[in-house]
């Protein structure tokens, strides 16, 4: 995995620097082209002609170089990846503010490659609201976090916080190149966020759905090398390399749905659709005096299975399933009658899960041969970025006919 690839090895100023050597050699002698990058701290800790020495090129640290006036766009714009090994609390907040300070953070900013960002500090610190809060923003963005591990710190303490084992580092870093470009190619259709079904000139019935991850996935599928068509009816800001279809109703979010999705290699269905809408929009607004409007409903179309019941050979079709009560069997019973590969139930009445919040927690059922729902993965509380992760995972197993672990 690591062959020929253009690895920026980050090091920042922490005890653990010393390990970022042993990284480096590793992704090395795995074929790697490693630039390194220390950071004026990461020099208190280790040698520079240590990592020159065992990396690909000398060390940089400067943003002033005259041989190369931009360092950080040209490192940036030429990485298949960087990793960041240690990352100090510094720059967890600096990255996750979008702070340029130094070569590394302006690196960092500067790049569209994907980045293991592998923290390292005293317990107090990784514990710290302020950190928990950058790791998870910087988490939300699509940053790997190669979370830190339990042992010896500086200064004889114990606890959590100690940098992950080199072993594990690297086999992170070919786990994020392995991943990201599993759909170069592919056509995903997602759609996101919650129809809205006009009462009147003013008026509609709506729902909670925030699109958020919808959007998420669409992020992270563009991340992936997918062409992404995003049938949107929420105005957040679009992900790069996303083609936005803007909709607002069940039957223009059909209408834009059956156009697009013949061609697809995946659809996912997280938009939330209404179920009913008024028989007729009144042409202007109703007026109170007039008394209580009686507003008649009728269904609207079930996307979803009308895209099951026409789906072409190989697509993988996905479904989300929001429930209050008998998650698992009403999300089975989904799967099967909507003719999905895949639906991701969540519980929307746990805490944190779904509408509106930031983070998610899902189950992921889909069809065996004989199309009965199997668990593919569950996934606890975490944001919706490392859902659609999940979820993208489990598809681009469908699609290698790969079965999921027992
Ligand atoms: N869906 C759809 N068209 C509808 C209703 C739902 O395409 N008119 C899709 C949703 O986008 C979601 C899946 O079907 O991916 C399940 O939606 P959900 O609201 O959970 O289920 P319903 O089929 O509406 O069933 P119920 O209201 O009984 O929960």
């Amino acid at each position: 995995m690591l062959a020929g690839k253009r690895i920026v090895l980050g090091v920042t100023g922490g005890i653990a620097a010393y390990k970022a050597v042993e990284v480096c050699r590793r992704m090395v002698d795995a074929g790697a082209h490693v630039v390194p990058v220390m950071t004026k701290g990461a020099e208190h800790f280790v040698g520079r002609t240590t990592l020159s020495a065992l990396a690909s090129e000398p060390v940089q640290t400067s943003l002033w170089d005259e041989a190369s006036p931009i360092p950080h766009t040209r490192l940036g714009q030429t990485a298949d990846l960087i990793v960041v090994a240690p990352a100090t609390a510094r720059l967890l907040a600096a990255y996750a503010a979008g702070l340029s300070t130094d070569l590394l953070t302006n690196t960092l900013l500067a790049t569209r490659a994907p980045v293991v960002v592998c923290p390292a500090m005293h317990t107090e610190m990784w514990e710290h609201p302020a950190v928990q809060a950058n790791i998870a923003t910087l988490r939300a963005r699509g940053v790997h976090i190669v979370d830190p591990e339990s042992g010896r710190l500086a200064g004889g303490d114990v606890g959590h916080g100690r940098l992950a084992a080199p072993e594990r580092i690297v086999a992170a870093v070919e786990g994020v190149l392995a991943s990201v470009a599993d759909m170069d190619g592919w056509h995903v259709v997602v759609s996101a966020g919650g129809t809205r079904e006009p009462i009147d000139a003013v008026r509609v019935i709506a729902n909670r759905s925030s699109g958020k991850q919808g959007y998420a996935v669409a992020a992270e599928a563009a991340a992936r090398g997918a062409r992404v068509t995003l049938v949107s009816t929420v105005d957040l800001q679009a992900p790069a390399g996303c083609t936005v279809v803007p909709v607002e109703t069940a039957a223009q979010m059909q209408a834009a749905l059956e156009s697009v999705a013949p061609g697809a290699d995946v659809v996912v269905m997280s938009a939330a659709v209404a179920d009913f809408r008024p028989v007729a929009a009144a042409p202007g607004k109703i007026k109170k005096h007039e008394g209580v409007p009686q507003i008649v409903l009728e269904p609207t179309p079930d996307i979803l299975a009308g895209l099951g019941a026409r789906k072409p050979a190989g697509q993988v079709l996905v479904g989300f399933a929001a429930e209050t009560d008998d998650l698992l069997a009403n999300a089975a019973g989904k799967l099967q009658r909507k003719r999905l590969d895949l639906i991701v139930a969540n519980d929307v009445g746990a805490p944190g899960v779904g509408f509106q919040h930031d983070t998610n927690a899902v189950t992921l059922l889909r069809a065996d041969a004989s199309g009965a729902a199997v668990v593919a993965a569950t996934v606890a509380l975490t944001d919706k970025r490392s859902i659609a992760k999940a979820v993208l995972d489990a598809v681009v197993d469908i699609r290698r006919g790969l079965t999921p672990p027992a």
